[in-house]
């Protein structure tokens, strides 16, 4: 009797494609699958006929043949922000550059303006359509960047809108503090000196429990390595894990540098040299890719992805979602990008998408259909992996399930 009470799961999708991504390549199909799940993790991932005699659970889920996956990881966003910048689009269009935008006190700093104007309550029903459209589109972890705020206030509410996001959606939420995003205006002309802001803010929004992770904007037109590494030293003090928006318009050694510190991932990477590859080989770091901005910004240099291959450096695909470089807000999309403009093969998009987003936010306990992991599922109207890649657009998604949780309806 024990071991039957023992098999009712809280939920068992049967009759589906299984996606598991277990295993270091393809996509791990299981024909005929059935997934069950208890207490928020997986119970069974598997085929149909090797289902265990007595299971039954409290939701069965007939998929009719359809595909199952491990809920996306959108492991880079910046989704929580005030305004818009469709001006400098249309700018863009007639030929300024970001980088012009951005000196001519556009760009990041006018997103700041405009997040500081706006109080907790405005900021998150701004944010709140984007983060259900990721999730409408099969996401079930979302990383969510401050930088906007600048200030110590304006960095507490836009990780405080974060967490309260997931809070309000159902959405598994990372926060990572990006103090280090832009000089702000009070600032002009020191930026050490805000460098030195930066670092008192960190411990105090660590200790309210706003922070998971740490990154900054090591670029010409954002920190340099030096300013980069003071952050990432009081990141390392707090026991913190770090990232970095690296060499995305200019090789700046950024790779190398958050690869010195044990980063989770080098974000962007487009300039990111030999050297570079092999320190983020050496150390694990992630290469999160970020086809949205090269899109916008209509940029012509690829990331290093032979190098990438051949080294065995992990790829994840990211939306970057932002009001500049990259207003983009569904993850399939990302993928579908990061396929056209960097020959990504649609499996190796989805696993940047599932096993490597989580591995680029250190999250071992997701990305794959396995037993033992957390249920975040996605049920889609599509029966090939490929698909979801290749459509654009099109309410692909049938069903989400996070922590076993239907979520997104
Ligand atoms: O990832 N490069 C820096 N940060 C963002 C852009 C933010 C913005 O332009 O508002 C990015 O592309
Ligand atoms: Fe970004």
């Amino acid at each position: 009797m024990e071991n039957t009470h023992a098999a009712v799961w809280d939920g068992l999708v049967v009759n589906a494609r299984l996606a598991t991504l277990a295993g270091d390549a393809g996509y791990g199909l299981v024909e005929d699958g059935a997934l069950g799940w208890k207490d928020g993790r997986i119970t069974y991932a598997g085929p149909r006929s090797r289902l265990p005699g007595a299971a039954r659970a409290a939701e069965v889920v007939d998929a009719d043949g359809r595909l199952l996956t491990p809920g996306l990881v959108d492991c880079h966003t910046h989704l929580v922000f005030g305004g818009d910048r469709a001006g400098e689009f249309e700018q863009r269009l007639q030929g300024a550059s970001y980088e012009q935008i951005a000196r001519a006190g556009g760009g990041i700093v006018s997103t700041v303006r405009a997040t500081r104007a706006a109080d907790e309550e405005t900021l998150l029903a701004q944010s709140l359509p984007r983060a259900r459209a990721l999730l409408a589109d099969g996401v079930t972890t979302v990383e969510i960047k401050s930088g906007y705020g600048l200030d110590l206030e304006g960095e507490r509410r836009m990780l405080r809108v974060a967490r309260r996001l997931g809070e309000v959606l159902g959405l598994q939420v990372r926060t990572t503090f990006l103090g280090a995003h832009a000089l702000p205006p009070e600032f002009a002309r020191s930026a050490d000196a805000y460098i030195d802001a930066v670092c008192d803010w960190l411990p105090r929004l660590h200790g309210e429990g706003l922070v998971d992770a740490v990154d900054a904007f090591c670029e010409r037109i954002g920190f340099d390595a030096a300013q980069t590494r003071r952050v990432f030293e009081a990141a390392r003090t707090l026991g913190l894990p770090v990232k970095l928006h690296a060499d995305q318009l200019s090789d700046g050694g950024g790779a190398a540098l958050v690869a010195g510190f044990g980063g989770l991932s080098a974000d962007h990477v487009e300039h990111t040299s030999a050297a570079g590859v092999r320190a983020m080989a050496d150390a694990g770091t992630v290469a999160v890719l970020l086809p949205g901005a090269f899109h916008v910004l209509r940029e012509t240099t690829l990331p290093p992805l032979e190098a990438f291959r051949a080294q065995g450096v992990a790829m994840a695909v990211a939306t970057d979602c932002n009001p500049g470089t990259s207003p983009l807000q569904s993850l399939r999309l990302a993928m579908s990008l990061a396929c056209t403009h960097f020959r990504l093969t649609p499996e190796e998009a989805l696993r940047g998408t599932t096993v490597n987003g989580a591995r680029a936010l250190g999250l071992a306990d997701r990305g794959r259909l396995q037993p033992g992991l957390r249920a975040d599922l996605v049920l889609w109207n599509a029966e090939q992996p490929a698909e979801l890649a290749y459509w654009l657009g099109g309410g692909l998604r049938a069903a989400s399930w996070i922590g076993g949780r239907r979520a997104g309806d």
